[in-house]
Order: C-alpha cells, then sequence, then structure tokens
C-alpha cells in the first residue's frame, strides 16, 4: 500500500527530474535558496525535489507559505526526525524536536520565562535594555581599541562574543567576557552550527555517505562533538545553578525553568528534569548565532554604503543629541534606523530558510497534496526578493519603509519574512530586534567605520542555517566624547 501511495504521490508533485540515489542534490548549488526560486518559476511555488532518500517538498512566496504556517499551522509544525536534531541539546531540544503535546509544554515553559526576563513588565525590560546597552558599549571600547594607529580588524568574534553575553546573561545571570579564552573557543566552534542543519545539508538524507571516508563524514562527527562539547558546557552551569536553587530567589532564566519543571505546581506539565539543560542550550545557541549574524551583515552594509551610515547618524544626533546614549526610547523618532533594520533583513535575507519542517498529517497547499511526514523547506527568501512584491528587490534601498511622512511603514515590515510564522515562529523575536536596535544606534551614535579603499566589498555569503559575510575588515573612529551607560 505504502508503495502505490509512494508512487501516486510521486506522480501528483510537480518538480525536477531526481537522479537514483542522489536524487536533486547536485542541483542545489552553493546557494540552495536560489535554487529553490529558479525552480518555483518553473514548477510553481509548491514543488518536490528528492535529496538522497528523502521526498522534499519547497514552499515558496508569501501566499503559499502564510496558506501553509498559518492557515494550516498544525499540519505544518512538525520537524523531521533527522539524525542530526537528535544530537542537539543532549537529545532535550524544543527547537528540534516533532510536534507532539511534549513539544508544546517545552515551547511554553521556553516562550515564557525568555519573556519574564526580557518584556514582561517595565522592571525587567529596563533591566534587559541596560545589559545589552553595556554590551553595546564595550564592543565600542573593544572596536575603538583593535583600531588603534587606523588598523582594520574583522569584527565577527567581537559580534558573536557580545550576542553570547547578552544571553548568557539572560541565562545564567552572567556575562562571560570577551578574553575568556574557553568562551570564546566554544563560540568559534559553535558557529559551525548552521552548516550541519541548514536546508539543504546532505548529512541527513544521504546517511549512507557516513559510511566513506569523505567531507559529509567529518562534517557529521565535528557536528555530534560540537554539541556535545557545548551540551556539556551548558548542563555544568545548569547543575551549578540546580545545587544552589533557592526557591525564593529567582536569579535568571536557569533558575526559573528549574522551578517551573522541578518544582512547579502545574500537575499537567511533565517535562523531566533534563528538559531544563535542553531548553537552556537552545535558548543560547538561538540567540546569539542569529543577532551576531544580524550585526554582522549591519556592519557591512555601514562600510559599503558610506552615506547612508551617515545619514543615520545626521538622525541620531538630532533625535537624541550628543550628551546621552540612544535608548529604546528614541526609538519612535528613530525611523530611519528602523528602516535600515528591516532593510538588512530583507535584502540580505540572512536566515534564508527556516529550520526544516515536516507535515503532521495529509494536507494540500495551492491545490498539491502533501503526504504526512514528507520533509518541508520554507524558503524565506523568496518572500524577502519577491519582484511582485518588493520593487527593485535586488537594491538596498532602506527608505522603501518609510511612508510620505518618514515614519515607518508597519503593512511593509511585515511584510518581510525572516523568524518564519505560524506555529513554528522564533520566540526570540522581540528580543532580537531590541538587541539589534540598540546595539546598531549605539555603535553608530559612538563611532564611524569604515573599510580600506582597496577591499572589495562583496556582499558573496557562506551558505547554512545562517547566510554569513565572507571575510572583511574595517576601523572605528570615535564620533565626539566616549559615553558611559546610565543606570
Ligand atoms: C526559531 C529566526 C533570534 C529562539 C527560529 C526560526 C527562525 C528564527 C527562522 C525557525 C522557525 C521555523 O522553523 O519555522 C531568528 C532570527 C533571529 C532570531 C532572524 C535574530 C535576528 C532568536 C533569539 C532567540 C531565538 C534571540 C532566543 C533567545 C528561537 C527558538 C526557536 C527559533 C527557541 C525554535 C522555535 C520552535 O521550533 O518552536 N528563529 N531567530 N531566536 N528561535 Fe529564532
Amino acid at each position: 500500500w505504502l508503495w502505490v501511495r509512494n508512487l501516486t504521490f510521486k506522480r501528483r508533485l510537480p518538480g525536477p527530474f531526481a537522479w537514483p540515489v542522489v536524487g536533486n542534490a547536485m542541483q542545489l548549488g552553493q546557494m540552495p535558496h536560489i535554487t529553490f526560486s529558479k525552480l518555483a518559476k518553473k514548477y510553481g511555488n509548491v514543488y518536490q525535489i528528492r535529496l538522497g532518500c528523502s521526498d522534499i517538498v519547497v514552499l515558496n512566496g508569501d501566499a503559499a507559505i502564510r496558506q501553509a504556517l498559518i492557515q494550516h499551522g498544525t499540519e505544518f509544525a512538525g520537524r523531521p526526525d533527522f539524525v542530526s536534531f537528535r544530537m542537539i541539546s543532549g537529545g532535550r531540544s524544543m527547537t528540534f524536536s516533532n510536534y507532539s503535546k511534549q513539544w508544546k509544554m517545552h515551547r511554553r515553559v521556553a516562550q515564557s520565562t525568555l519573556r519574564a526576563f526580557s518584556s514582561a513588565n517595565s522592571k525587567t525590560k529596563k533591566a534587559f535594555e541596560q545589559h545589552v546597552a553595556g554590551e553595546a558599549m564595550d564592543l565600542v571600547q573593544i572596536f575603538l581599541r583593535l583600531s588603534v594607529d587606523g588598523r582594520y580588524f574583522n569584527p565577527s568574534h567581537e559580534l558573536t562574543v557580545a550576542a553570547a553575553n547578552v544571553i548568557c546573561a539572560l541565562c545564567f545571570g552572567k556575562r562571560y567576557g570577551h578574553d575568556d579564552p574557553e568562551f570564546r573557543t566554544l563560540l568559534g566552534r559553535v558557529n559551525k552550527f548552521g552548516e550541519t542543519v541548514g536546508a539543504g545539508s546532505l548529512v541527513d538524507v544521504m546517511p549512507w555517505l557516513q559510511c566513506f571516508p569523505n567531507p559529509v563524514r567529518s562534517v557529521y562527527r565535528n557536528f555530534k562533538n560540537l554539541n556535545e562539547e557545548f551540551f556539556a558546557y551548558v548542563k555544568d552551569k545548569v547543575v551549578q545553578h540546580r545545587d544552589t536553587y533557592d526557591p525564593r530567589v529567582t536569579r535568571d532564566i536557569s533558575d526559573a525553568i528549574i522551578g517551573v519543571i522541578e518544582h512547579g505546581k502545574d500537575s499537567t506539565l511533565t517535562l523531566s528534569k533534563d528538559y531544563v539543560e535542553g531548553t537552556v542550550t537552545d535558548l543560547i545557541g538561538a540567540g546569539q548565532d542569529t543577532v551576531s549574524t544580524a550585526l554582522h551583515w549591519m556592519l557591512l552594509l555601514l562600510v559599503k554604503y558610506p552615506s547612508i551610515q551617515s545619514k543615520l547618524q545626521e538622525h541620531i544626533d538630532k533625535a537624541v543629541g550628543r550628551d546621552r546614549l540612544p535608548s529604546m526610547e528614541d526609538k519612535k523618532a528613530l525611523a530611519y534606523l528602523d528602516a535600515f533594520i528591516y532593510e538588512t533583513m530583507r535584502y540580505t535575507s540572512f536566515v534564508p530558510v527556516t529550520i526544516p519542517h515536516s507535515t503532521t498529517s495529509d494536507v494540500t497547499i495551492e491545490g498539491v497534496h502533501i503526504p504526512k511526514d514528507t520533509v518541508v523547506f520554507i524558503n524565506q527568501w523568496s518572500v524577502n526578493r519577491d519582484p511582485e512584491k518588493w520593487r527593485d528587490p535586488h537594491v538596498f534601498d532602506p527608505s522603501r519603509f518609510l511612508d510620505e511622512n518618514g515614519d515607518l511603514d508597519k503593512d511593509l515590515t511585515n511584510d518581510v519574512m525572516i523568524f518564519s510564522t505560524g506555529k513554528r515562529r522564533c520566540i526570540g523575536e522581540q528580543i532580537a530586534k531590541v538587541e539589534i536596535f540598540l546595539v546598531s544606534a549605539i555603535l553608530l551614535h559612538q563611532c564611524s567605520f569604515e573599510s580600506h579603499a582597496s577591499q572589495d566589498l562583496s556582499l558573496d555569503c557562506s551558505y547554512g542555517l545562517t547566510l554569513k559575510p565572507l571575510h572583511f575588515t574595517i576601523t572605528a573612529k570615535l564620533r565626539g566624547k566616549l559615553l558611559g551607560v546610565v543606570s
């Protein structure tokens, strides 16, 4: 019966011819999201490809993606049962586990604790913002130090450490600083995480490749090792929290999750205590690579388009003045900075395809029938670069998000798709937006950035769960006097 069903499935779904054994793997190229968009022109927004032994449906374009993830939210809320996914967060990941009652509970715990420590009330909001501002000022000082005597430096690693510090402080009540060698090495390795779990990665769809000595096999082994190392690091901190736990004082997110899972009164919550480590590992992993990649792209675009950088600084100086640092309260008056951030997200689409989904039951999208347990790739890039939606989509132009009064066009910003949508929508969207806004406002207020005239500032990037700019260097100059964060 299964054989007959598979045959029917193959006949019904449009898509390119798939070669035996490898399927369409050799056609993906270096940038699978661009290939997916090209294939959509030929086969429509919903089509099937084959990678190794997996049939995969690719969804493209705003209408098909929203129809799937919102109108059919439950049917598309699954995650595939990939071997690599089981290696993440000690096998207790919420992000990489399939849709189930347990997953719903897990997501609820992660989401509510994250909110409690970043935006639940004006006090936590302020504390979070101050923390981010402190991290931004640390970055300013490090950038200025690295620029002494007009030197140029690669900002990538410092941005990773800054973003990791923010989420570590939320989770452990402690930041690790830019000079901790253990922390820096660990982050350098975790940076490679997205290469394996990004849509189109072959390790899960061609498991037989592991039987031969080849690059895929070593990617797999490295992935396993980095996950074990990262999990051990987090677990050690959670165990210290468990040993010193006091129900009267919630020091940070680790304490809050220990409280809910191990000491909570909700009898419907049936997660075992090893889910605490799993949740914290998920949050640190998700919260670090994405935010630092966003900031990395922004620095590249600021030096590539110096007139946009000057315009942003003019707006910031006018709204904030030169005697204090920008804060979240200035956001309303800084629509052009917001527009720059949305344009960076749209133009780079640095999470081009979401984490792979899978269908939880049979479902039909735009007339195409997709069976239960099909792996689904969601091509966010196709939404952000759709020529029918965006005027000159390949041009970087922040002003497209401003209306005739210079205010942010909220309808248009909602059309940018980078945090996904529906039941698997990113739970860190709000804190990510605060971090990106405040760090960029403070960096621009305090420094001017330049690249060397001889440097070719290409927008080429490496592909994975996030698209990362290739190596480039910048120098920073202090604008006026160095300010401090007022508590
Ligand atoms: C999931 C984007 C920052 C926590 C995701 C997904 C995307 C995404 C595309 C996958 C959704 C899907 O599979 O459909 C981003 C971007 C960020 C960002 C662009 C920054 C600019 C953060 C931060 C945190 C976070 C700061 C937490 C501290 C999560 C979690 C999930 C997730 C836990 C898994 C949700 C689930 O599977 O139910 N994010 N994210 N993210 N994100 Fe983010």
